[in-house]
Parts: C-alpha cells; sequence; structure tokens
C-alpha cells in the first residue's frame, strides 16, 4: 500500500460509469451455472511467517516504464512516492492536519521566539514556514525525497532564506551545523499511527538533537480501536471472493483478510465504545515502545452484528497554552488517514452490554520495518454468539 492514497469505499471499485456506443448483452443478462461453497477451514498461522508467506504469493507491481523526455519513472515514484507533489498536495488539503499544526505554531508563538527548530521530514517546507513566520530564531528543514529542491525554491521565493535552512537527505545520515536543536517538529503519522515507521526516525533526532528540555511537537499518540457493523462493505470486499463468477477464490480471501483496509467509517457503523488502546509520550518513549501488546474491552450499546474492529489515533500537542490537537476518529471530521478496518473471520451478534475482549499485538515487520504485523486476540461470551479466535494482518 502506498501511503496516503486515496482509495475511498465509493471509488476504489474500478467501475467506469463511461457509457458506450456499442450495445453489448447487460451483465445482469448472464445466468449463473452454479453456486459454489465455501466450506473451507480458514487456517492459523504465527505472526511474522504466515503474514509474509502471504504476501510472497502475490504478483509484483506492474512497473509502466516511459522513454522520451520525462525525468522519472512510475518506479521511481513507487519507491519516492514523497518525490511527487500529488502526495503533498494531499497532505496540505487535509485542513484538520495542517490548520492543527499551524494554529499549534501561530497560536504558541512563545515556544517558538529565538529558538532553533528542526522540521523532521520537511516535504514542502509548510511545517518551517509557520515556524519562521511565529518567530523562531532558525529552522533546519531535513527532507529525503527530491520535494527537498522545491522546498528550497519555495523559501527563497517567500524569503525566509535568511531564517530556514534547508538540507536534502536523510536524518539519519545528514550532519546539522549546530550540536543541539530546542524543539523538533514533524508529521509523522502513517495509517494505522504506525505504518511507514517514520516515527523511529523523528525518535533518533530527538536523541541526537534536542536539548535536555527540548519540546517535541507533537508529543502525544494515542491509538483506539472500536467495533463496526459492515455488513455491506464486507460482502463486497471479502466474501466476493467466496464465489466469482461462478468460481471458488477463497485462497484471495484469506490474503484479503489479512490486509487491514484503510477508509472512511460511517459513525454509525460503530457498536461499541471506543477503548484506548496504547499512548505514546513522543518526547520520552524508546523505539521499541511501538511494538506492544495491549488488552481492550468492547462492550456494545445496541444489539447489533460487528463485522470488523477500527483503529485510529489522536495527536496531541500538551505543550501549548491549551491542549491542542487532532483525532482522526470516526466521529471527528474526515482526515487523509481515515480509519483502518480489521474484518474479522466470524461475524459476531452481540446484545447490548456484552463485551468482546481481547488483545492487540502490534510490531514492525521483521522483513520490511516499514510494514506494521498485528495479532488480534478476542472472544465473545455472550447469549447468542460464543467465539474465541486469534487472527493476524499486516499493513503493507
Ligand atoms: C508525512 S510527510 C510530511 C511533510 C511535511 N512536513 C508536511 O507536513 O506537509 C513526511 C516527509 O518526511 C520525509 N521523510 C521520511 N523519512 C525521512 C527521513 N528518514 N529523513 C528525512 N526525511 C524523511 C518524507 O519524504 C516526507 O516528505
Amino acid at each position: 500500500m502506498r501511503r496516503r492514497e486515496s482509495n475511498n469505499r465509493s471509488s476504489n471499485s474500478g467501475i467506469s460509469t463511461m457509457s458506450h456506443h456499442t450495445r453489448f448483452q447487460d451483465a445482469d443478462e448472464i445466468i449463473e451455472d452454479a453456486a459454489v461453497s465455501s466450506n473451507h477451514d480458514d487456517s492459523m498461522c504465527e505472526l511474522d511467517g504466515a503474514v509474509d508467506k502471504a504476501v510472497e504469493g502475490s504478483a509484483p507491481e506492474p512497473s509502466m516504464v516511459f522513454t522520451g523526455s520525462h525525468d522519472k519513472t512510475s518506479a521511481d515514484y513507487y519507491f519516492d512516492s514523497y518525490s511527487h507533489f500529488g502526495i503533498h498536495e494531499e497532505m496540505l488539503k487535509d485542513t484538520v492536519r495542517t490548520k492543527t499544526y499551524q494554529n499549534v505554531i501561530y497560536q504558541n508563538k512563545f515556544l517558538f521566539k529565538n529558538k532553533v527548530v528542526l522540521d523532521v521530514g520537511a516535504g514542502t517546507g509548510i511545517l518551517s514556514l509557520f515556524c519562521a513566520k511565529a518567530g523562531a530564531e532558525h529552522v533546519y528543514a531535513v527532507e529525503c525525497s527530491d520535494m527537498a529542491d522545491m522546498a528550497k525554491e519555495i523559501v527563497e521565493t517567500n524569503g525566509y532564506s535568511n531564517v530556514i535552512t534547508v538540507l536534502k537527505g536523510k536524518i539519519e545520515e545528514i550532519e546539522l551545523p549546530l550540536a543541539k536543536v530546542d524543539i523538533i517538529i514533524s508529521e509523522w503519522m502513517g495509517y494505522f499511527l504506525l505504518f511507514e515507521n517514520m516515527l523511529n526516525t523523528v525518535l533518533y533526532a530527538r536523541d541526537k538533537w534536542l536539548v535536555d528540555d527540548g519540546v517535541v511537537l507533537p508529543d502525544k499518540a494515542s491509538l483506539f480501536l472500536t467495533a463496526i457493523e459492515d455488513a455491506d462493505y464486507k460482502e463486497d470486499k471479502i466474501e466476493f471472493w467466496n464465489n466469482v463468477y461462478g468460481f471458488d477464490m477463497n485462497c484471495i480471501k484469506k490474503q484479503a483478510i489479512m490486509e487491514p483496509l484503510v477508509d472512511t467509517v460511517d459513525k454509525n457503523q460503530i457498536v461499541t465504545n471506543c477503548h484506548l488502546l496504547k499512548t505514546m509520550d513522543i518526547s520520552k518513549m524508546v523505539p521499541g515502545d511501538a511494538s506492544f501488546t495491549a488488552p481492550f474491552k468492547l462492550v456494545a450499546e445496541r444489539d447489533d452484528y460487528i463485522h470488523a474492529l477500527v483503529a485510529y489515533f489522536d495527536v496531541s500537542f500538551t505543550r501549548c497554552h491549551k491542549l491542542m490537537g487532532f483525532s482522526t476518529g470516526p466521529r471527528s471530521r474526515a482526515t487523509h488517514w481515515k480509519q483502518t478496518v480489521l474484518y474479522l473471520e466470524d461475524v459476531l451478534t452481540i446484545c447490548e452490554g456484552e463485551a468482546i475482549v481481547g488483545s492487540m499485538t502490534v510490531a514492525q515487520n521483521k522483513k520490511n520495518p516499514r510494514d506494521v504485523d498485528i495479532m488480534l486476540k478476542y472472544s465473545l461470551n455472550g447469549q447468542r454468539c460464543v467465539v474465541s479466535r486469534v487472527q493476524y494482518y499486516k499493513m503493507r
């Protein structure tokens, strides 16, 4: 999965609405010849091994090659998606995200006055520009993709070359022309908070360059879990593979259910409370804290079916005059992070007051540290449904 790509429920079906002049037989006129039964057992697997095995079976990404005057091929963009302006456009237009950072900086100028700032993963340089405008003494904007060249030009065009220095390179490899900075600012959050693992880059920068009483912005991130009714979409995305034009494609269903889906969830689908799984203190945590096991208890607020658990995160800036931040939850204004949907193998029938209890284990994938492995253990001991299961997922 490429980060921050748009993949709405309504738009990812790939069905064209274009009309054609030729009159073909309507799709609905084709009569199905047989129904396929789907009584295969879904086998359990180990967190690392089976997840990777499933991935190995998948087809490689086709790479389209342009010849001629183009500077970059799609393969270049695949490996370096932040070089393309499109991904930055999507982030900048996420006003929940960008305006929160702007408000944090402009409304808390006392934090920045005469301070040296390090912007970790500066992209277009937007956060550095906010900091410079708020009165920072100097800002070092570090960006590893080719967008650094644009950031340099943007800084010059806007007359901030004397305050902002753009450094092109990886945080882990660049040299800063000074020993310490007062503030580290970064927008590092991935889908499911931890996908892409940029948090480790921020922690690396903090440990190397931040003064002892320095400020990290944002400094708190919390991961939440809730449960939803999602019959229609589970049918469309998962059960679909049971019978594809009369053929059993259950082997793909097993892969599909292991891939968390990044999508927006309607707040009316929420059946239980929202449980705080984990809060990370970015100013104090160590990289290992991003891998954890956390228990949860989701209590039904009405009688309903449950098809999936949904994860989302909040971030906060606790060093401001007043607490500031934003939520990516289904009850808040939508962001480009949407929510992360983990489909359950079982459909749970739950009555008001009953609880799904379990734990979620989150870990960096050993082969590819940018991927996230998730193990979900859950059980329900209800009037209408008794179930206990372990499921494995991989964000990739
Ligand atoms: C989520 S974007 C945020 C961009 C910008 N700060 C903003 O708020 O619009 C993260 C940026 O960090 C850069 N990045 C990721 N890892 C990095 C690293 N190790 N060193 C330097 N830049 C990195 C990416 O290329 C990307 O442009």
